[in-house]
């Protein structure tokens, strides 16, 4: 008998509502996805896309363990995505 520990994936989520994506999110998935890979983080995380969060005021935006980021470009991103995942080296 074995047990295999289930561990919960971190969430990230992009909104791919036309909004969003017109503005920047159409870039934001490549990174995303490239941040991810170069992490070796594909495995631990469910990345997806969703419709529109209701929030295109603030976007391009995505969630974060269900945490709306707001107002990301390309350079943003990263930083957001370093304090999500810790991997920020000191
Ligand atoms: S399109 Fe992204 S919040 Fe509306």
């Amino acid at each position: 008998m074995s047990f295999t520990m289930e561990i919960k994936k971190k969430e990230v989520v992009i909104c791919l509502g036309s909004s969003c994506f017109a503005r920047g999110n159409k870039q934001l998935v490549k990174i995303v996805n490239d941040y991810l890979r170069d992490r070796n983080l594909l495995n631990e995380v469910r990345f997806h896309g969703e419709r529109c969060f209701g929030q295109c005021a603030v976007g391009p935006s995505l969630k974060l363990d269900g945490i709306l980021k707001e107002r990301l470009d390309e350079d943003s991103i990263i930083a957001v995505l370093d304090e999500f995942f810790e991997t920020v080296e000191k």
